[in-house]
């Protein structure tokens, strides 16, 4: 498994500080408002667990599950809403969590989809993003890292669904997906 790995980008230590730096934020800005956390599935499954542990202000967790990649390493910019959320946010300070963003046309639907239900704000928080590759203007309050544009795997996301359980973000090797 891990020889498929070319090179480790970020180390589990590297993304534990990033983790914590941002949920010391998010905990600061969200104090005293309703905060409805939303994970978005299956990616940002690995993310979320650990960012949620990290906050220190009442929360609720929800998911939803989108899917816009199947098993192709391109986005087909079709977005399609797998499991939806399971009770109303109008009203609440909802923070959208993300693995990664790279054209940006899933975030990009999913917010405006969550925008018309009436949440009081909408953030979003990434642990990665690949600015070079956006086709959709997305506004990101909380950022872990930018990242060259290079196939990554590991901490939640897949390629083909394998290599979501490796602990840190590396990068595929070419014959791992070729
Ligand atoms: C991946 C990733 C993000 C999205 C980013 O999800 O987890 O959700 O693509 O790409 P974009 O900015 O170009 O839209 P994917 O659709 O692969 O589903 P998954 O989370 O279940 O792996
Ligand atoms: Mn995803
Ligand atoms: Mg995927």
């Amino acid at each position: 498994m891990y020889n498929d790995v070319k090179e480790v980008l970020l180390s589990e230590e590297q993304i534990a500080d990033k983790v914590l730096e941002l949920a010391q934020l998010i905990s600061e800005d969200f104090a005293g408002k309703p905060l409805m956390v939303i994970g978005v599935l299956k990616g940002a499954n690995v993310f979320v667990a650990d960012l949620i542990r990290k906050i220190s202000i009442p929360l609720e967790l929800d998911f939803m599950a989108i899917s816009s990649y199947g098993t192709s390493t391109q986005s087909s910019g079709i977005v399609k809403i797998l499991k939806d959320l399971d009770k109303d946010i109008k009203g609440l300070h909802v923070l959208v969590v993300e693995d990664i963003i790279d054209t940006g046309l899933t975030l990009s639907y999913l917010t405006e989809n969550l925008r018309s239900r009436g949440a009081a704000a909408i953030e979003i928080c990434t642990l990665l993003d690949k600015p070079e590759r956006r086709k959709a203007h997305i506004d990101v309050k909380y950022k872990g890292f930018n990242i060259p544009d290079e196939f990554v795997v590991g901490y939640g996301i897949d390629y083909a669904e394998k290599y979501r359980h490796l602990p840190f973000v590396g990068i595929l090797k070419e014959e791992a997906y070729q």
